[in-house]
Formats: structure tokens, C-alpha cells, sequence
């Protein structure tokens, strides 16, 4: 009933992990895949180790989490232990890359298929990191210049993961039309200040806004993607229950990935929606997810 396929890979159920959030390591990932994720989405992986920023790099309020990690992972070369351990870990494993240019995205894309990964996610969208994501992410031109680089030099499925931090969504979809899916959202560029230091809260002044409050903006950003382009769209931003994931199925989403929700609940969330989500396919007769896919467009 929550099985799905997309670009051929079949997932065990459509919750996956998403890229930043307790994936650097495979043992972590594991602990994901144990507590039943469909599917895990690495950490997003660059040429170099990079450290990050300084600390305070996240921010915690009611509704949410402003993070400037800055892109902090081993680097590609020291990654590939991570990913020979998970091989045959049950479920499909995307490896997600960011780049500063199309060349070091099309040798981090061949990197990933040679270590087994069954995708490859684009960053183009981090907020926080200068040169990378979203400086990227905002250009049709480079968006559809890295896509199809990297979808002519891997046969790996390219999914490309997009920011909301623009004017026109749509627009940024379609010019990742080489992409064979499309993620979205990552974080929104926010901010906070510390009034009595007087001061903003993270070391990098910018962060990226992550939770239950970003969830309208990714309806949003799928349900209009949905109307204009023809290819799987994986949802993302604020799903923090079996509700918040229906919704973004009826929105179009087919599948859905799931971050700050595992900081804030921990990882039983991942039975706990599929448990609730088929409750509910049962309940209103639907045999399969795929069933309501879409549905708010009818
Ligand atoms: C601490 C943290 C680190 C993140 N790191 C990455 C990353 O490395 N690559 C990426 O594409 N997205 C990254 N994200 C964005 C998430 O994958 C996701 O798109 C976003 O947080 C919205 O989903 P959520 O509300 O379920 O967290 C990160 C998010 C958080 C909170």
C-alpha cells in the first residue's frame, strides 16, 4: 500500500530522509533505515572537508529551526567508506552533492555512482554556504547547465533539490527539465537577533528556516510545480506528521522527505506516519499512495 517506484528505484514507503540531518555517517543512516524510513538522503557532500561555521550555527524557536551549518562533511574522498557500509542497507540511498561549479558537480555526481549510490540530489539550494546552493540555485541558466552536465556523465537517477528563496519556483523547475526529479523546498534565508547582546544569534548572521512554519511555503512551491511539470516531485519542509505528509501528496508530491521533525520527535516518526498515513488509505478505500497523488489538483 506505501510502496512506491520512482525513476525505477522501488522504495519500501515514501518517507524518506532528508539531506542534513543525522546522515554524514552511514551508522546514523542506519539507525534511520532500523526506525523504517523508505529511503535516506546523505548529508550534502563537496570536493573538500569543510568544517562549517562557528558556533551558535542553530537557532531554535516555537515553530521551528534557523540553522547556518555552513556545509560542514568529510569531502567526497573520505565519504565513500560511508557509503561502501551501506551497501544492501534495504533501501535506496541518494547521495546528495553541492558544488561551486558545473565541473565539481559532474566529478561529485560520478563519484557517488561509483560508490553505489542509487541517485544523485543536487544542491542547489543551501541559503548559508557562499558560492554554493542557492548563489547556484537562483540561475535558470547554470540550474540548466549543471543538470544536464551531470545527467549526460552519470546513469543514475538526478534529482535536483530547489529553493523557495525565489521569485518564480516554476520557472527554476523547468529549467531543470534534464532532472528526473525534483525536490523541494530547502530552507527559507532567515535571520534572528539576540537582544541583549544586541546582535544576530547565528555566527553567520543568515541562516535557513526549517520546520512546521516552512510546510505552506513547500505546498506551495509542489503545487504549482505539480500544474506545470511533468516528472515525480519529492516534497520536503516542516512534515511533522501523518496530516502534514498527506498533504503533500495531494498536492502532488511522491514522496516526501523528512528533517527538523527527527530533531524535534526523534526517529519513531518515521513508523508512526506510515502507520497513520495507511490507516488512512484504508479508511477512505485507497489501495495504494499513489492514489492520491495529486488529488487537490482535481
Ligand atoms: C541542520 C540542518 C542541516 C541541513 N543540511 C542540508 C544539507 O546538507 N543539504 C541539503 O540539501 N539540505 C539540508 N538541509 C535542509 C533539509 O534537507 C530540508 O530541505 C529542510 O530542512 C526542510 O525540511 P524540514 O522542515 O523537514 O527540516 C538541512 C536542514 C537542517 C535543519
Amino acid at each position: 500500500m506505501l510502496s512506491i517506484t520512482i525513476n525505477n528505484l522501488h522504495f519500501p514507503n515514501p518517507f524518506l530522509l532528508a539531506s542534513g540531518i543525522l546522515d554524514e555517517s552511514a551508522d546514523t543512516m542506519f539507525r534511520i533505515i532500523k526506525h523504517g524510513a523508505g529511503g535516506v538522503v546523505t548529508k550534502s557532500i563537496g570536493m573538500k572537508k569543510r568544517g562549517g561555521y562557528q558556533n551558535p550555527v542553530i537557532y531554535e524557536l516555537p515553530y521551528g529551526l534557523i540553522n547556518a551549518m555552513g556545509l560542514p562533511n568529510p569531502g567526497i574522498e573520505a565519504f565513500g567508506e560511508e557509503m561502501k557500509k551501506l551497501k544492501n542497507c534495504g533501501v535506496p540511498v541518494i547521495g546528495s552533492i553541492f558544488g561551486g561549479t558545473t565541473d565539481e558537480f559532474v566529478y561529485l555526481a560520478k563519484k557517488m555512482e561509483n560508490y553505489g549510490a542509487d541517485a544523485v540530489e543536487l544542491n542547489l539550494s543551501c541559503p548559508h554556504a557562499k558560492g554554493y546552493g542557492m548563489e547556484i540555485g537562483v540561475n535558470p541558466n547554470l540550474v540548466a547547465e549543471i543538470v544536464g552536465e551531470v545527467k549526460k556523465s552519470v546513469s543514475i537517477p538526478v534529482w535536483c533539490k530547489l529553493t523557495p528563496n525565489v521569485t518564480d519556483i516554476v520557472e527554476i523547475a523547468k529549467a531543470a527539465d534534464k532532472a528526473d526529479a525534483l525536490v523541494m523546498i530547502n530552507t527559507l534565508k532567515a535571520m534572528a537577533i539576540d537582544i541583549e547582546a544586541q546582535r544576530p544569534v547565528l555566527s553567520n548572521t543568515y541562516g535557513g528556516l526549517s520546520g512546521p512554519c516552512v510546510k505552506p511555503v513547500g505546498l506551495r512551491a509542489v503545487y504549482d510545480v505539480f500544474k506545470e511539470v511533468d516528472k515525480p516531485i519529492i516534497g520536503v519542509g516542516g512534515v511533522c506528521s501523518w496530516t502534514d505528509a498527506l498533504e503533500y501528496f495531494m498536492a502532488g508530491a511522491s514522496a516526501v522527505q523528512i528533517g527538523t521533525a527527527i530533531a524535534t520527535k526523534g526517529p519513531t516518526i518515521f513508523a508512526e506516519i506510515s502507520r497513520d498515513v495507511a490507516d488512512w488509505l484504508k479508511k477512505h478505500g485507497y489501495d495504494s499512495i499513489k492514489d492520491v497523488v495529486g488529488v487537490a489538483h482535481r
